[in-house]
């Protein structure tokens, strides 16, 4: 049965803050077949407790890294101080402790997410179990209160015959093939748990948001055909709810989707991941055209419950005038590289001006896809291949096709200082296919 990750208990009694502890260190755990494994786990769990957040509260994680490596925590998609990000620029040295301290600013509820950050090893920590949900809840949701609210991270792995995480020798033919396409597993898991039953009831509405915490693998996700409704991607709700039949979730990229029981009850269908060919031809993994089953969406035998009344408009996202766009930033993304280079920490790539309106134009120049995201300020899509975007969306995270164009709008409305941008995929970013950004 499917469950959602535990909450992490709020310390405080204050009103509108958030106080919590949250420890990375070396766990055993049974991830499959109850094979024990060294896992590094957030308070004990994979996935890591979700932190529930409210749109303008403080605040204040208490985060103690027990690990034997350096580590940090990066808020992803949130917009906080650059010093408070987790980005590799600062990292928690093993035994340490460090308190990360940000306001939510309002407009910005959604579903995000918190992982490890540090140079080179972020793949690495993923892997070995650390990830975990964010949530940042409205006051004025305009969705029903009732609707069952499900928090689903997508994450696949790998594992040696004796339940070990297989992170293969860089030099070794597996490290290079994980290299080239972003690694990937053949044990898919949702929020932690293998192949599980949904349960729904016949008329039912749930409301999902799905997190795509893998390293490398795209998402297809598909329902049996059968239609659903988006409401939100990365920063949020939309304005007006969308129907779907199958939704391309790339790395890091969530959605949040109205699944409605139109199945008769004891019925079920079968949540897929179906093929997508992110690949370059000559590493195209053998069985990639296969669809993946990843759960099971079970009807209860219960007789057919009253349909919900559902709004029609969510809210209103305020537009990215292109027209005060102060200049164009282009960045081609090759095998590993952004401009040519590989990430430099002590280099800035770009620099800004705080207030400052940009338009990005990023093109991927080889023949597999590169998921792009932007630390700190989440951005519009203006137009794919010259072809303007159609709805209005928050976005923090875009997945650029293979020999695709994209062009987005951002303001940096605040928070000077130094920020990252990267693929998302984690062996990608680990070997350097980041660059910085300086706001000042
Ligand atoms: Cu999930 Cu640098 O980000
Ligand atoms: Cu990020
Ligand atoms: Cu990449």
């Amino acid at each position: 049965m499917f469950a959602n990750p535990a909450i992490l208990r709020n310390e405080s009694r204050l009103p509108h803050t958030v106080e919590v502890t949250l420890t990375a260190a070396k766990q055993r755990i049974a991830l499959v077949s109850g094979k024990v494994a060294d896992v590094y786990a957030y308070n004990g769990m994979i996935p890591g407790p979700t932190i529930e957040i409210r749109e303008g509260d403080h605040v204040i994680i208490h985060f103690h890294n027990e690990l034997p490596q350096a580590t940090s925590v990066h808020w992803h998609g949130l917009h906080i101080p650059a010093d408070q990000d987790g980005s590799p620029l600062y990292p928690v040295q093993p035994g340490k402790s460090h308190d990360y301290i940000f306001t939510i600013q309002h407009g910005t509820a959604g579903t995000y997410w918190y992982h490890p950050h540090p140079d080179m090893t972020t793949g690495y920590q993923v892997a070995r179990g650390l990830y975990g949900a964010l949530i940042v809840r409205a006051d004025d949701d305009p969705l029903p209160a009732s609707l069952t609210d499900r928090v689903i991270i997508l994450s696949d792995n790998r594992f040696r015959p004796d339940g070990s995480v297989d992170t293969p020798d860089e030099a070794s033919q597996a490290g290079l093939i994980d290299e080239e396409n972003g690694r990937e597993g053949n044990t898919f898991f949702l929020s932690g748990h293998v192949m599980p039953t949904i349960g729904i009831r016949s008329g039912e509405v749930q409301r999902w948001r799905i997190i795509n915490a893998s390293a490398a693998r795209v998402y297809r996700l598909s329902l049996g055909g059968a239609s659903f409704t988006q409401v939100g991607s990365d920063g949020g709700l939309f304005e007006h709810p969308v129907e779907m039949k199958e939704i391309v979730l790339s790395n890091s990229e969530r959605v949040e989707i109205l699944v409605r029981g139109t199945g008769a009850p004891g019925s079920s269908t079968t949540l897929q991941s179906l093929p997508y060919d992110r690949y370059p031809p000559q590493t195209r993994p053998a069985g990639w055209d296969k669809a993946i089953d990843l759960a099971t969406l079970k009807y209860s035998n219960e007789p057919p419950v009253a349909q919900v009344q559902l709004p029609l408009t969510l809210r209103v996202i305020p537009v990215l005038d292109t027209l005060k766009a102060t200049a164009t930033r282009y960045f081609s993304l090759g095998q590993g590289i952004i401009n040519g280079k590989t990430m430099d920490m002590n280099r800035v790539d770009t620099r800004v001006r705080l207030g400052a309106t940009e338009i990005w134009q990023i093109e991927n120049v080889v023949g597999m896809d590169h998921p792009f995201h932007l630390h700190g300020f989440r951005f519009q899509i203006i137009d794919r291949n010259g072809v303007p975007e159609k709805d209005r969306r928050w976005k923090d995270t875009v997945n650029v096709p293979k020999h695709e164009v994209i062009r987005f709008i951002v303001k940096y409305d605040d928070f000077p200082g130094k920020w990252m941008y990267h693929c998302h995929i984690l062996d990608h970013e680990d070997h350097g296919m980041m660059g910085i950004l300086e706001v000042k």
